[in-house]
């Protein structure tokens, strides 16, 4: 059994995916024989409540010069990163000289809205292609992995940082420790870090067992955050739900004794473990309803296909790969996947081979059934999608339960 990342426990194996490739792993026709796949296991620390996966993939597998998940393809995103850059300036980054830095900066959505204020920032991005990206918008980055070698080398440039950010990356790196240690190194002493990944409590409460895919490692709560962070010098001193990304957590963390300690830490804390979050139970349940969840939606695929409808997947996410793979979704089910983003466009996805389209492919003609794979673009989308309702175009979402949008649950 495999050592827990946190506190080196053994990790108990709460549900097992089957062999899945990487979420990201969109491939070409000629790339299929040398698909790589890895066993996607979660499992669950009662140590001390970390829940995480089992098997980690390399890391160069993972985050490399073709990377295609962009930050800013996402309107709500865009706008949720405006608000938390202006947050942070305006609280944080007034003294003259202030400096930040963005851990998995990806193409800068974020920091982009802090460079035009003056700020010294530094984005700090391991797959190429995002970063240039955000190089060519503007915003300062050094492509490389954050560890302690990058934070000594950041200190020795730049001097140490008022705020370090991260958001959507922190549940991606698989050392936590060498991560706090980078940390320790690259904060000013009465710095503070804020960060924010998919909530653990939303994971679980909405069955978004989607979420769980080669990259993300940890799955936080502020129980196991708490327990990781306070074994080097910090305590979480704020936390913040976010509806971004079907639920996440924003911690705010300083040095122990250096920032005022909001109740909302504690207030949490007690809804976790009133919720049971502490408890291998409450995992075991949450597999019940992914089994409950898998059969739901083929069943519902399956009718539709019988009944000779045309159903088509929105958004090739990442989170879609999981879905795919451990129900075993096919192009018999769906017919393509329309997602914006040019460079998965006419690859196939990883494991199932569902061609990938443009969305003008998703118009001409508009299929009978849409299946969301971003659920968590919900709002934005089908206020883009107008077109399709019109056309009698139909919905159908996964999470929290499997269901034709306005017709209520599959029986
Ligand atoms: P996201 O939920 O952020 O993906 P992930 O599961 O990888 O974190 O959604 C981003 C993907 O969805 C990206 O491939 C682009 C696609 N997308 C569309 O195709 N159309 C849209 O309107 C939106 C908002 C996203
Ligand atoms: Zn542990």
């Amino acid at each position: 059994m495999k050592g827990c990342g946190v506190c080196g426990s053994s990790v108990e194996p709460v549900i097992f995916f089957g062999r899945m490739p990487l979420a990201n792993g969109f491939l070409r026709q000629e790339d299929f024989s040398t698909e790589y796949f890895y066993d996607l296991t979660f499992g669950f620390c009662s140590n001390c409540r970390m829940a995480q996966l089992i098997e980690n993939v390399p890391l160069e597998k993972m985050f490399h010069a073709e990377y295609p998940f962009f930050s800013s393809t996402s309107s709500g995103m865009t706008q949720h990163f405006r608000r938390l850059a202006h947050e942070v300036a305006h609280r944080w980054l007034q003294a003259p000289n202030a400096f930040v830095v963005e851990v998995g900066s990806n193409d800068g959505a974020l920091l982009r809205n802090i460079a035009p204020l003056g700020i010294r920032h530094l984005g700090v991005e391991p797959s190429g292609n995002v970063a240039k990206a955000a190089s060519s918008n503007g915003v300062e980055t050094t492509c490389r992995f954050f560890d302690p070698v990058a934070a000594r080398d950041i200190v020795a440039t730049y001097g140490q940082a008022d705020v370090v950010l991260a958001t959507n990356c922190f549940c991606h790196i698989q050392d936590l420790h060498s991560l706090a240690e980078a940390l320790e190194i690259v904060l000013k002493p009465v710095g503070v870090l804020i960060f924010e990944d998919p909530y653990l409590g939303d994971l679980i409460g909405n069955v978004a067992y989607d979420q769980i895919y080669d990259e993300h490692s940890y799955y936080f709560s502020i129980l196991s955050v708490d327990h990781w962070l306070t074994q080097h010098g910090f305590e979480t001193v704020d936390v913040r739900p976010q509806t971004v990304h079907g639920g996440s957590m924003r911690y705010v963390v300083g040095r122990v004794g250096t920032c005022e300690r909001s109740r909302s830490v504690d207030t949490q804390k007690e809804r976790e473990l009133n919720f049971g979050l502490q408890r291998f139970e409450t995992y075991l349940d949450f597999r019940s309803k992914i089994h409950f969840s898998r059969e739901k939606l083929l069943r519902l695929l399956q009718r539709l296909k019988n009944e000779g409808r045309r159903v088509v997947g929105y958004a090739a996410t990442s989170k879609s790969t999981t879905v795919l793979n451990y129900c075993e979704i096919s192009t018999e089910l769906i017919e393509f996947i329309s997602d914006t983003t040019p460079i998965k466009q006419w690859k196939y996805s990883p494991g199932m081979h569902i061609p990938v389209r443009p969305p003008t492919e998703f118009e001409s003609p508009y299929p009978d059934y849409a299946l969301l794979f971003a659920w968590n673009h919900a709002e934005e989308i089908t206020n883009k999608e107008l077109h399709f309702n019109e056309a009698g175009g139909r919905w159908i979402r996964y999470v929290p339960r499997v269901e034709i949008v306005g017709e209520g649950g599959d029986k």
